[in-house]
């Protein structure tokens, strides 16, 4: 090691003004931006100044290797730097400055490690600028195609390939990754908690179980823009009424069947004050426990936001953008973790998708999550205390002792 690293509170202040609001005081770290640019450019220091090999993947994840990359079994940690449309400090970053934090502090417990350790920078997991989450673990993972990636396009019709050429980085090689996936043993995800239960159970740290399977759909509501002062209402053909109606039948489904639906985001055409519209477009996000109730919600939504369509002319069209199933994560990993972090330690599912769900699909994964007390997240009042940023960091530092050392 060149030089004494950062401290986790020395890290976390340098990260903090990249690609944060002044206004909203969030977060706007989209994939293959500037603010992603200076992200990267920090994952990149911390990695050298500890003396580690610092390496780019096909798909542009970072990686920091502590031993030879090719030994195989190699445990790696980490999350992802980007974040949703002001999004808060935490969801990512936690995880990937914890994993910085405990390396120094295996190093300074003296532990030898029997294993190479890695930790990386999956990026664009919040698929906030592309519409796809995971897209640089799913491309490793072989669950994005190549073809389905290079068309995906940013608001401005950019496509992936130009906003990562634009960045510097050669997108001619994106693709399924086995060899590097192959070298992994176990890969283990730190993340802020986004619900409340550790805050109930009172527990700094908790395990992970499953992840709720979810999905986004793309609802293209097609009517007739016309004047919105002398068109008479029995003319109009005014897709936003269908839209709003399928966004209060989102809500019911989710209800009867104890899951989530949301309409977050959306888009209008012409989108002026004046006119009625002639396209709305929603995105659904919808996630449930299992499998049947999620099919059973959005096909709920689907039939109601067709009726609806038809009743006031609207033409519609439903694509399904992305699905990720349930993950239930490795038991022998989660029992080593509870192993190590003690048995009363909670277990518990989430509805929030990871880079380490789209991984258990190829190598044994597991996830830490540390207390947030209000719960909030995918906002800037998303918090996490330092005394527990701090329980993550010793956790994490255990479960790497017992998985990489002897
Ligand atoms: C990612 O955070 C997601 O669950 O959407
Ligand atoms: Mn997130
Ligand atoms: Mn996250």
């Amino acid at each position: 090691m060149s030089t004494t690293p950062p401290t986790f509170h020395e890290m976390w202040r340098d990260l903090a003004s990249i690609g944060r609001d002044p206004d909203s005081g969030g977060y706007r770290r989209y994939a293959w931006t500037g603010a992603d640019a200076d992200c990267r450019a920090w994952f990149q220091a911390q990695a050298e100044t500890r003396g580690l090999t610092y390496e780019v993947d096909r798909n542009g994840n970072q990686w920091a290797w502590l031993g030879d990359p090719a030994a195989g079994d190699a445990v790696v940690t980490g999350s992802h730097l980007d974040s949703v449309p002001d999004g808060g400090a935490f969801d990512g970053p936690l995880g990937v400055v914890s994993s910085f934090a405990a390396l120094d502090e295996l190093r300074r417990r003296g532990v030898e490690f029997t294993k190479p350790v890695a930790i990386t920078n999956f990026g664009d997991e919040e698929g906030a600028r592309f519409g796809l989450a995971c897209v640089g673990s799913r491309l490793a993972a072989g669950q994005l195609g190549v073809d389905k990636a290079c068309e995906l396009r940013d608001a401005d019709g950019i496509t992936l390939p130009q906003a990562m050429e634009r960045a510097g980085y050669d997108p001619t090689g994106i693709g399924p990754d086995p060899d590097r996936l192959a070298r992994i043993g176990a890969f283990v995800e730190l993340h802020v908690e986004q619900g409340r239960a550790l805050d109930l159970t009172g527990d700094r740290v908790g395990i992970a179980s499953s992840i709720w399977p979810h999905g986004r759909w793309r609802f293209d509501f097609r009517g007739e823009a016309n004047h919105a002062g002398t068109t008479r209402l029995a003319d109009r053909r005014d897709p936003m009424l269908s839209y709003a109606e399928t966004v209060l039948a989102a809500r019911r489904e989710a209800e009867l069947a104890g899951a989530v639906a949301t309409f977050g985001k959306i888009a209008v055409e012409p989108n002026g004050v004046n006119a009625i519209p002639s396209l709305v477009r929603g995105w659904l996000d919808s996630r449930a426990a299992d499998q049947q109730a999620l099919d059973t919600v959005v096909a709920g939504i689907e039939k109601a936001a067709r009726e609806y369509a038809d009743r006031h002319g609207i033409d519609l069209d439903v694509v399904r953008e992305s699905f990720t199933p349930v993950v239930e994560f490795e038991h022998a990993l989660r029992d080593e973790l509870a192993r190590v972090l003690g048995a009363s330690t909670p277990v518990l599912g989430t509805g929030a998708g990871h880079d380490a769900g789209i991984l258990s699909a190829s190598v044994p994964t597991a996830m830490l999550f540390v207390r947030n007390p209000t719960g909030v997240s995918h906002s800037p009042a998303e918090y996490a205390t330092e005394d527990d940023c701090v329980a993550g960091v010793a956790a994490l530092a255990d479960v790497l002792e017992g998985l990489a050392c002897s």
